[in-house]
């Protein structure tokens, strides 16, 4: 008897960075990954093997693109709809990107190759700016292309101690997904069923409540994931008394209260600025709850992160490392990481944790794809 075996699913890797979309897709195949930077492409390389496009979006054309994907995946830059930003929007140069990406799923439809699943990943800025015009022009863009269109809020501090929030927009063609009558469950958050509330008509009729499975419990934090204290640099006591006198003064009472407990105790910590009585000043926050904060790419002294260890009644700081920040993203350790911290910090905080695209892929990319229960719609029409 011949047993026919079936190809595993296929995809687009847009805007591919280091690679950790396409770690997180178990079961696909990559035919094709792009991104503009270099030292990135380096990195999905030596960690991919086979090549990645290396260039600007724009300059891609469906040519480009090899056989026909299952999926496209694009976690296009986010800097000017984050809320960390200055917030041009999606009309902006670097966000703009996400239509160079969207020009090509238009060219592929075309051509009759457009993928059946695409998935978009941002900030959860998206969701606001341009007072949700940057999200309805996504979401209508989808729907007019024929595709049924979600979105979920999902916070890689389900799976990892990093409170890292992410929107993933997802539009299926011909293609049933799991969904709910309604929001449910703990990635419909209020701010996404506020934002789908405000989309234009023809977005809210494509609109469907993908849903997926409750994240299991957590169980991993910040402690567990650190190098061993001997094999890291740690600041000299002048530097870390110059780092702790910036302390705001809650969390210096909270620091204060762990020292004197005399246990390890771990805290992540940042530089911020405050206002404080009219005036800007530098402040250190600790958070002492297990978790890391938000990742981000280290281009300001406020986004770097700091480690601040008590043990015995005593108090050691020094930086995160770009391995202990790959592991926060859900990296395993034989990923190989740029030389330099800088580089490798720049690189997972601008990224995609691993667990939280494995929950998609497993939850509802893949059960998707393995359903094809419904015939391809022509563009333009929503299936009902
Ligand atoms: C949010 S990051 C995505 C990283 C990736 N998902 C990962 O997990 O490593 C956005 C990526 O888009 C790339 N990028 C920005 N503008 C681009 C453009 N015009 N064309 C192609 N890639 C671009 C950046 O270099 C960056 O790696």
């Amino acid at each position: 008897m011949a047993i026919r075996t079936q190809a595993a699913p296929g995809a687009y890797e847009f805007f591919a960075g280091g690679g950790l979309a396409g770690l997180g897709l178990a079961g696909f195949r990559t035919l094709f990954a792009n991104d503009i930077d270099p030292a990135k492409a380096a990195s999905w390389r030596a960690n991919h093997g086979g090549e990645i496009a290396v260039g600007d979006v724009w300059d891609l054309s469906a040519t480009d693109l090899p056989g026909r994907a299952d999926l496209a995946w694009a976690s296009s830059p986010c800097q000017d709809v984050s809320l960390a930003g200055a917030r041009e929007g999606l009309a902006a140069r670097r966000s703009g990107a996400f239509w160079g990406f969207w020009r090509l799923i238009e060219a592929l439809d075309a051509d009759g190759r457009s993928p059946p699943v695409i998935v978009i990943e941002n900030v959860v800025g998206l969701l606001t700016s341009g007072q949700g015009r940057d999200f309805g022009a996504v979401c209508e863009a989808l729907a007019g292309a024929g595709y049924r269109v979600g979105a979920l809020e999902m916070d890689a501090v389900h799976w990892l101690p990093q409170s890292r929030p992410r929107l993933f927009i997802v539009a299926l063609r011909g293609l049933d997904g799991p969904m709910s009558a309604g929001p449910a469950g703990p990635f419909h958050t209020p701010r996404l069923v506020a934002a789908q509330a405000r989309l234009p008509e023809a977005a809210r009729e494509a609109w469907a409540w993908w849903s997926l499975p409750f994240p299991p419990r957590r169980n991993l934090d910040l402690a567990a994931l650190l190098e061993l204290d001997a094999a890291v640099d740690w600041f000299s006591e002048t530097e870390t008394r110059a780092l702790l006198a910036l302390t705001a003064p809650l969390h210096r009472d909270r620091l204060e209260a762990a020292r004197a407990s005399g246990e390890r105790r771990v805290a992540a910590a940042f530089r911020r600025v405050r206002v404080e009585a009219g005036a800007k000043v530098q402040r250190l926050e600790l958070r002492l709850d297990g978790l890391a904060g938000c990742l981000r790419t280290p281009s300001g002294g406020s986004s770097r992160q700091y480690v601040i260890v008590c043990d015995r009644g005593e108090v050691r700081a020094r930086r995160l490392t770009g391995r202990e920040a790959a592991r926060l993203m859900g990296v395993p350790d034989t990923y190989v990481l740029p030389a330099g911290q800088t580089a490798a910090l720049k690189l997972m905080g601008d990224a995609v944790a691993v667990p939280v695209v494995r929950a998609l892929c497993d939850g509802l990319l893949r059960p998707a794809l393995a359903g094809r229960a419904v015939s391809p719609s022509p563009a333009g029409r929503v299936p009902t």
